[in-house]
């Protein structure tokens, strides 16, 4: 296909547009009723560059800026928002740097995603650099090696396992010739890491973890000396050469990892994954053919819900399509990580659709500014409509009580509100998806599109 010419601001205007202050708003307006039994801090991480003067400038590349709203007594009692102090953030404020340890130079300010373990607020990133701890009111404490125990560099996407307490991540970095499995036990230090030898320094950005496996993707999107050369905007790109494989690797560690081939394909991330019998089932959102992250434009989409079913007797994958609709940041339940989910919620994004396809047209449906609950075992599909110019991210899902079943509690997004030029938290009852917002906290600011968040309940 041939390369289409990328708009340079493409991720610096519209609902992508970086936002220039931090702001600290107390008992923000609320249409409807928060839930009394919501007690805790809604976060969410996402890149917000400092200036609007990079040419080069890649939505994977922007300064991670955190929005927190904190809901109690059913209040929405604050909304902050506070960029992360990475060395180069804490100069252009003129403050001192809460200084750390670093990996390997990589310094960063944290931009993927912002997750509670251990004790710790941790924003997270991967490639090398090392998550930023932070305040329960967003203030940067500083890097994070877990005490010193953590050997490299750590990973955007973590997956808790409940019944252990133990937070797993797979770490890479470009001058390695492996990834790293990485277990963060309950109390916050590394208590085993394992090197999983890889050819091509593959980019790794999410996995899957079911009671048995950690389940690796190495797809064809690799660590690329010519695209720094060339000054792309990532130093990732398609590697027709790399093979496309997924890899069971035992938890128990009795053995290495046992890769299955798969066609071609990119994956950004999973929604669950769990064993059934000896086989293992992963849903994720799966790019159908190549995709170049280097530069977004040059994709080739579609992006749809499929779901892989690992045979390990047979030595093969089974790909089904599950929803043909373009979706991303899918999300289960929390709790139910590594164990059979039904539930599962996605998001429409126009605004990312038309960033992602090789044209920058909107197809027809991908104005679409929507999420989506699925009901995996019956085989359904909700859609929770949002206006036109209502912008929604992620989705996050808050369980009405601690031991409330499945789906039974809320989704948090927050969605911009075109008629206000500012955002809102919505708030939906996961059991009444299409019906109107439990509640809708008001927020004093427009939020940029941005990654993945989680919602921390009060402990
Ligand atoms: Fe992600």
């Amino acid at each position: 296909m041939a390369e289409q010419t990328p708009d340079p601001k493409r991720f610096l205007e519209g609902s992508f547009a970086p936002v220039s202050e931090e702001i600290t708003a107390f008992d923000l307006p609320v249409t409807g009723q928060v839930p009394a039994e919501l007690t805790g801090r809604y976060l969410r991480n996402g890149p917000n560059p400092m200036g609007l003067d990079d040419p080069d400038y890649h939505w994977f590349l922007g300064s991670g800026m955190v929005h927190g709203v904190r809901l109690r007594d059913g209040r929405a009692e604050w909304y902050r928002n506070r960029w992360v102090r990475s060395k180069a953030v804490s100069q252009a404020h003129h403050e001192p740097w809460p200084a750390g340890p670093v990996h390997e130079g990589m310094d960063f300010a944290a931009n993927t995603h912002i997750i509670w373990h251990g004790g710790r607020t941790l924003a997270t990133v991967e490639a090398g650099p090392l998550p930023y701890g932070l305040t329960d009111e967003l203030e940067t404490v500083g890097p994070c090696d877990f005490d010193g125990t953590l050997p490299g560099g750590f990973a955007a996407h973590t997956k808790l396992d409940r019944a252990t307490g133990e937070l797993h991540a797979i770490a890479y970095f470009w001058a390695w010739d492996h990834v790293q499995h990485v277990v963060v036990d309950a109390a916050g230090r590394v208590a085993k890491t394992t090197d999983i030898p890889v050819p091509d320094g593959p980019m790794m950005h999410d996995f899957a973890l079911t009671g048995r496996y950690i389940v690796l993707l190495d797809l064809p999107v690799t660590f690329s000396l010519d695209a720094v050369a060339a000054h792309k905007e990532l130093p990732y790109v398609w590697n027709p050469d790399h093979r496309s494989r997924v890899g069971l690797l035992p938890r128990d560690g009795s053995a290495g990892p046992r890769w299955f081939e798969v066609p071609p394909c990119w994956v950004f991330h999973c929604l669950n994954a769990y064993d059934d019998g000896e086989q293992v089932v992963v849903d994720l959102c799966q790019y159908d053919q190549s995709f170049d992250p280097s530069t977004l434009w040059n994709a080739h989409g579609p992006v749809s819900l499929d779901r892989w079913t690992i045979d390990p007797a047979a030595g093969r994958v089974t790909r089904q399509r599950l929803d043909e609709r373009g979706q991303e940041f899918p999300r289960v339940d929390d709790r139910i990580i590594s164990r059979p989910h039904r539930y599962g919620y996605s998001a429409m994004i126009g605004e990312v659709t038309r960033a992602i396809t090789p044209t920058g047209d909107f197809a027809d449906d991908a104005f679409t500014n929507a999420l989506l609950r699925h009901d995996l075992s019956a085989g359904t599909v909700q859609v929770r409509q949002f206006a036109r110019d209502a912008v929604v991210g992620e989705a996050v899902f808050a369980p009405r009580s601690a031991d409330a079943a499945e789906d039974d509690g809320y989704v948090m997004a927050f969605a911009h509100n075109p008629d206000r030029g500012a955002s809102d938290l919505i708030i939906l009852a996961a059991q009444d998806f299409t019906g109107p917002p439990v509640a809708t906290v008001h927020l004093p600011a427009r939020i940029p599109l941005g990654f993945h968040g989680s919602w921390i309940p009060d402990r």
